[in-house]
């Protein structure tokens, strides 16, 4: 399970010989998922060159603090603004006591500062005396009373040939104890796959057929489903929504298309969640030039489009799915109609048409109302917003997901129970 999962770590490697751990501290920080940004004082690249880390994190390195280039890109305080934790490992004894004085003479002491409620952690390396010297000690007494996380450091053979306290804590060690700075959400160190929009199914190069969604259920979905703590992919159709804060976005055009990404992306995935409203049919051919108007009839001929939803659960038995039912009648049937033929785990089944047109419609609004269908239970989610709806709803598919049934699912109206 990914333990750190969305979560941005800002990592400050300073003048110590244990720099070249932070090398294997970035590539396991990725690994467990978080996203890294690394800032390197002057002493850290006399042991480790930017390059290492800009391989290994796959963002630019950070190392000047008065550099208009790099200010105007990420600045100090957009770089402390950025993260959820600042790390600083190693911390050298001069830097922790730098830090200690609240100095903003390099850009990683500046971050330090600027960063207010950022928490801080720092994983001292240095020499046994140095680190035993009653200096660093208060130093470090004055880091920990203003709650600065000491990871550290380890005992052992040191570098230099000495043996006692001041080795770097182990990468595992530094990455166990950041993960538990961070409540885990219902859905933490899972990746769902949430589909999203329209497609459009191409006539001619001018020409297509469509519906109306606008992808705002979809990727309000993916959002929530990132704030309970979930790595997203999100697969949209041709829609005009920024993309959701951490999500990884696939954008794709027609069905087909949408069919072949969601089936390998569905590789990884623990959960997919279509809400896509994806053309049934598409025409049997595309004309490669613009269609003349002419003053006779035309025909169309249509092919069916898989059914994106039936064959991911077909090809991932134990892919947790959920399907969207856009009806515009018998909505409890056909909704436990396509639990069932699809075989999947739940159902969300919204009003569309003029059914809908009391409460503004699933499609395009900001609100929508939805009811929840799985094997032996069902649930109404009164009209909302469509961020608090899909909230609502990633609350239930983790209850589901993680083996509860409707436990603590609060302010909810039962229909019926089993
Ligand atoms: O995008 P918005 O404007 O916010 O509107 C939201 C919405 C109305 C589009 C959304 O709430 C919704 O209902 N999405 C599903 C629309 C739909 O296609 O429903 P359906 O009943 O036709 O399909 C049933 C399920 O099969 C859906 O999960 C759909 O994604 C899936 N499907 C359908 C056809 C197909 N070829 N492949 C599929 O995977």
């Amino acid at each position: 399970m990914q333990v750190l999962t969305n979560k941005r770590i800002l990592l400050g490697v300073t003048g110590s010989i244990a720099a070249y751990k932070a090398a294997d501290l970035v590539r396991r920080l990725r690994e467990a998922g978080a996203e890294v940004r690394v800032v390197m004082t002057r002493g850290a690249t006399e042991f480790v060159t930017p390059m290492t880390f800009q391989a290994l994190s796959g963002n630019p390195v950070h190392l000047h603090l008065l550099d208009t280039d790099a200010e105007a890109g990420m600045g100090h305080i957009e770089l402390a603004r950025w993260a959820d934790v600042i790390l600083i490992a190693p911390a050298s004894a001069d830097f922790i006591a730098r830090l200690t004085r609240g100095r903003a003479d390099d850009l990683l002491a500046a971050v330090c500062l600027a960063g207010g409620k950022v928490p801080l952690a720092v994983a001292p390396a240095m020499n046994a005396q140095m680190w035993a010297n009653e200096a660093t000690q208060e130093n470090v007494r004055l880091l920990s009373r203003r709650s600065v996380l000491l990871l550290g450091p380890d005992e052992g053979e040191q570098a230099c040939g000495d043996v006692g306290a001041g080795r770097l804590l182990a990468p595992e060690a530094i990455i166990a104890q950041l993960a538990q700075l961070f409540a885990p959400g219902s859905l933490s160190g899972r990746t769902v796959l949430v589909s999203a929009g329209p497609t459009r199914e191409a006539i001619d190069p001018v020409r297509y057929l469509s519906n109306h969604s606008s992808g705002k259920m979809g990727f309000s979905i993916a959002a929530a489903a990132q704030e309970a703590g979930a790595k997203v992919i999100l697969v949209a159709g041709p829609v005009s929504l920024a993309s959701p804060d951490r999500v990884e976005r696939i954008d794709v055009i027609s069905a087909m298309e949408m069919h072949d990404v969601i089936l390998q992306q569905a590789k990884t995935a623990d959960i997919f969640i279509s809400t896509a409203a994806v053309a049934d049919y598409r025409p049997a051919e595309a004309w490669s030039e613009k269609l003349k108007k002419e003053d006779r009839e035309l025909s169309l001929k249509m092919l069916p489009n898989p059914d994106i939803l039936a064959s991911v659960k077909k090809k991932f038995p134990r892919l947790f799915c959920v399907g969207f039912a856009a009806e515009t009648q018998d909505l409890a049937d056909y909704a436990q109609q396509k639990l069932h033929k699809k075989g999947i785990e739940l159902v969300a089944a919204n009003w569309v048409g003029p059914a809908a047109e009391a409460t503004g419609g699933a499609f395009g609004s900001d609100e929508n109302a939805l009811h929840l269908f799985w094997r032996g239970g069902d649930l109404a989610l009164e009209q909302a917003s469509k961020a608090k709806l899909a909230r609502r709803l990633v609350e239930v598919v983790a209850q589901h997901f993680n083996g509860g049934q409707n436990k603590s699912v609060s302010n909810i109206h039962f229909l019926s129970k089993e």
